[in-house]
């Protein structure tokens, strides 16, 4: 059997999650379920990041040890997943025994043959980004990342030599298009590695919550370093590397398409095929922050509208890879739409129609006299396609397009007429419809996976019972 290894990134223990973190998690079980569906054996893994200031900070603000307070968070995280149906293989946590060993491993490896040494860093230091920038770097005293102010720092610090890798990497780039995903994201990374790689820091000394660094305790591994790594720690003893796609927003797209691979080359480990960065979502045009307490919490929209239409929301709302906003307006307007009326109705349409002119016996079938047909025929491989290049919102137009002419048909040649004039025709028709719903069905499961079964039942009973999304007034 095909391996296939997908990957989130670990998110941050020091919240709970909220849309951005569901959109990305929601995404990769789509692409899970994708290739389980085509017979892969897929390994789909998500998890936590568990070290660092930014969880310090929140345990303290909460009067509980970091320990404690990232083993409630999980709970957050585990309990979100399991109400978007999230089909995870392995949910990794950076504080588990076989990450911090694996770590400590790597950096003992790196330092021992010199790709990891001891130095002196000196510069400024933001302390919410754990992050290092130069004189350049800092426009009036802000972090170029946060904007929060920053200080000036000298200390002792290990180095990972990330500049002995540049020319590797921007080879790897040139000979791997696939590499970095969208295309049009490429670039900046090309420029960013040509503009000249500096050594990275990989220590800390004034981050108690973190991963001692091995022989030298006065030092904790840098978080990102230490996360990087959870894609490794969890697919140890399972020869599924190299990872197929590591899916990530877009803010993190250099730390995975420079950083890890080029940790991964000075440790002689194959690269991941693709990075896949998707774009940011705003809400009401804001950016989601602490300050504006503007976060989305996703149960908020699974208690009111359903799993499956959360998962279709988030997927159809915002061409994957681009940035979008987020109203609750413009859920309701999709839910009533795209789901209660497309869908919804072709379904219950189709199968009272059945029941009332006796058409249990109709074997689907796509006939091209039918535009519809058609489009039935056509669709497997565009869908493939669209599935294999990432492209998820495109998939989802194109399973509507086919819900869209398939009540293009009904209304057009009216079954009712010809119910009395042309039982003929008739049955042509729903050989189509029934041919529409079953390819419907199939293509939307790994999408919405519940409401598949539920289209699988209605085929199977040849009768519904109550409406799959029932039409919601505000
Ligand atoms: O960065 N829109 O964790 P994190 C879309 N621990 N996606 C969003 C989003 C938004 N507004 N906000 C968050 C970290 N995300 C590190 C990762 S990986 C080795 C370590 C999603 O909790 C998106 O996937 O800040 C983004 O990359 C991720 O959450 C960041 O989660
Ligand atoms: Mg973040």
């Amino acid at each position: 059997m095909k391996n296939f290894y997908i990957t989130t990134p670990i998110y941050y223990a020091n919240d709970k999650p909220h849309l951005g973190h569901s959109y990305t998690t929601i995404a990769a079980d789509v692409i899970a379920r994708y290739y389980r569906l085509k017979g892969m054996n897929v390994f789909f893994l998500t998890g936590t990041d568990e070290h660092g200031s930014k969880i310090a900070e929140a345990a303290n603000k909460n009067d509980v040890t970091c320990q404690n307070w990232v083993d409630g968070i999980i709970g957050d995280f585990k309990s979100l997943w399991k109400r978007l149906n999230i089909s995870y293989n392995d949910f990794i946590r950076t504080t588990e025994e076989r990450h911090i060993k694996k770590v400590r491993e790597v950096f003992g490896k790196l330092l021992r043959q010199g790709d990891i040494y001891k130095g002196k860093y000196s510069g400024w230091y933001c302390v919410a980004c754990e992050s290092y920038f130069t004189d350049t770097q800092i426009a009036e005293g802000k972090c170029p990342d946060c904007s929060k102010n920053v200080e000036r720092l000298e200390e002792e610090s290990y180095f990972f030599k990330l500049s002995k890798y540049q020319d590797t990497l921007l080879k790897h780039y040139e000979k791997n298009p696939d590499f970095m995903q969208p295309s049009w994201r490429a670039s900046e990374m090309v420029n960013f590695v040509k503009s000249g790689l500096k050594d990275l820091s990989v220590s800390r000394k004034n981050v108690k919550w973190g991963i001692p660094v091995p022989g030298d305790e006065t030092h904790t591994v840098y978080v990102w370093f230490d996360a990087l790594l959870n894609y490794i720690s969890a697919a140890e003893d399972k020869d599924i590397w190299p990872c197929d796609i590591h899916l990530v927003g877009k803010e993190i797209f250099k730390f995975h398409t420079v950083i890890w691979p080029a940790m991964l080359l000075a440790l002689d480990i194959p690269l991941p095929k693709t990075v896949f960065a998707h774009g940011w979502w705003t809400v009401n045009g804001e950016k989601m922050s602490k300050s504006k307490g503007n976060f989305v919490n996703p149960h908020k929209f699974i208690d009111k509208y359903g799993c499956d239409a959360y998962r279709y929301f988030v997927l159809r709302q915002i061409p994957f890879g681009d940035d979008g906003d987020f109203s609750e307006k413009s859920f309701l307007e999709r839910y009533n739409s795209d789901l209660a009326n497309n869908l919804g109705n072709l379904i219950s349409r189709t199968f009272s129609m059945v029941e009332k002119y006796s058409l249990q016996n109709v074997a689907p079938s796509a006939n091209s006299e039918f535009p519809i047909g058609k489009l039935l025929n056509n669709f497997d491989e565009k869908f493939t396609k669209s599935m294999e290049n990432i492209e998820l919102t495109a998939s989802l137009e194109l399973i509507w397009e086919i819900i869209d002419e398939a009540n293009r048909t009904i209304d057009s040649e009216k079954p009712w007429v010809l119910f009395k004039t042309d039982k003929e025709k008739l049955k042509l028709v729903f050989e189509n419809l029934l041919s529409a719903v079953e390819i419907i069905s199939k293509a939307i499961s790994s999408f919405m996976p519940e409401t598949s079964e539920k289209i699988k039942k209605i085929i199977a009973d040849k009768k519904v019972s109550e409406p799959l999304f029932p039409r919601i007034n505000d």
